[in-house]
């Protein structure tokens, strides 16, 4: 999707109050403060770090004083947008595809910390051109996790989705892949003496990201439209960005080679978030249903039966361990395990906790997004009277 600079330089304010909204809410939390020892003096890497979530993670690194963060991708504009946006000289921007594993190998040097957020993640993109999806986020992961090895990083995150889980689309699929070469490579380098922990996260679509149902329902309000819901059933988690930043946060600072760590979100149906927007707006003009759409399911997993099995909860989140950490290959061939797998339930948006319309509404007043779409959609219609 083309992204104009005004937008790119929307994306960092947003950023801004996303975090303002964040610090608001607590001080520097115990968890935090284990970020913020690592992080001072460090040198840290984030590919795709123009993106939301780079935005995001970047004003927060700044201020635990790092001794670089190396911003690596493709598109220069956006890349001159943020050292606008940041004026600060610990930000490096360098150009670079995570398919050319020259251009990551020449990254790495001196890294102490990766986050690993570059990746095709739109699904009819990678419905159409799946081998793009292969190229970018499974040998493009590839690629970063053996420059981090081979560099002596000492920690890596890679970022996956809640559609890497029994995934029905490409971008999932690559998605899954992506996990697999990461557990693979850990489980390959688990006991070498210099290790790099190679770890990740899964979440569910960010609230108010690029292309999410929320911002395409402000669309809809703005030319009068009625708000469009594929199945009112369907369910979704729901994550403001800052607490995926979070969760990446959580798994640099505790994770262990292979885990994947996951954050307990509430859910809603999508009828819900439509009826929310509609009361916060005050619009008029209803919704209607339009049908599931290529690629999509009812509901969304973020832990399956077979993981909840091995899986921790720890207050927030889950700590899901690599199904074996070694390289017994009989493990995969010869021996089973016998697994009670239908006496649990995996984690989903339909069955997490279920947010009632008022919560709903008081979820989405806290995205500063629509706090400002609202202040502007109050004065447009006081010009109108
Ligand atoms: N946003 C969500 O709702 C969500 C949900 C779950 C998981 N995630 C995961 O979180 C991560 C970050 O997402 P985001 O929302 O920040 O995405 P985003 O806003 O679309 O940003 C993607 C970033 O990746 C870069 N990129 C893409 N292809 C690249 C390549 N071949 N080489 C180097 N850089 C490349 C892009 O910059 P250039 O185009 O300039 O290269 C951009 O900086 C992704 O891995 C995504 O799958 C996101």
């Amino acid at each position: 999707m083309a992204t104009t600079g005004r937008a790119r330089s929307l994306e960092a304010k947003r950023a801004q109050s996303q975090s303002q909204v964040h610090s608001k809410s607590g001080a520097l939390g115990q968890g935090d403060q284990a970020v913020a020892k690592r992080i001072e003096g460090s040198a840290i890497l984030i590919t795709g770090g123009t993106g939301s979530f780079g935005n995001n993670v970047v004003r927060k690194l700044l201020q635990w004083n790092p001794k670089r963060v190396v911003i690596f991708s493709r598109d220069e504009k956006k890349q001159f947008d943020m050292r606008n946006t940041y004026r600060d000289s610990r930000l490096r921007f360098v150009i670079g595809d995570v398919r050319d594993s020259t251009s990551v190998s020449s990254v790495m040097s001196g890294i102490d910390y990766v986050f690993h957020a570059a990746a095709l993640k739109q699904v009819p993109t990678c419905e159409f051109f799946p081998i793009e999806a292969v190229k970018t986020n499974i040998l493009g992961t590839a690629n970063v996790i053996q420059a981090a090895i081979r560099a002596g990083v000492k920690r890596l995150v890679i970022l996956s989705t809640d559609k890497a889980v029994q995934p029905i689309n490409a971008m999932g699929m690559s998605k899954a892949l992506m996990e697999k070469v990461m557990i693979a490579n850990s489980r390959e380098f688990n006991g070498v003496a210099k290790t790099t922990i190679l770890c990740g996260v899964r979440y569910g679509n960010v609230l108010y990201s690029r292309g999410s149902i929320l911002p395409y329902f402000v669309d809809l309000m703005k030319l009068g439209k009625p708000l469009t819901v594929t199945d009112g059933r369907m369910t979704r988690f729901l994550l403001p960005l800052h607490q995926a930043v979070d969760l990446v946060l959580y798994a640099f600072a505790n994770g262990a080679a292979g885990h994947i760590y996951v954050r307990k979100s509430a859910g809603t149906t999508v009828e819900m978030l439509a009826r929310a927007m509609i009361k916060i707006f005050e619009y008029d003009k209803g919704f209607i249903e339009v049908g599931i759409r290529a690629g999509e399911k009812m509901h969304e997993t973020l832990v399956t039966r077979e993981e909840i099995l091995r899986a921790e909860s720890r207050n927030l989140y889950y700590d899901i361990a690599p199904e074996t950490q070694g390289l017994d290959y009989n493990q995969y061939f010869v021996r089973g395990r016998k697994l009670n797998v239908d006496k649990v339930e995996p984690y989903t948006s339909s069955n997490t906790k279920r947010l009632s319309l008022d919560e709903t509404v008081e979820l989405l007043l806290t995205l500063p997004e629509i706090r400002e779409e609202l202040k502007n959609w109050k004065s447009r219609s006081n010009l109108r009277s």
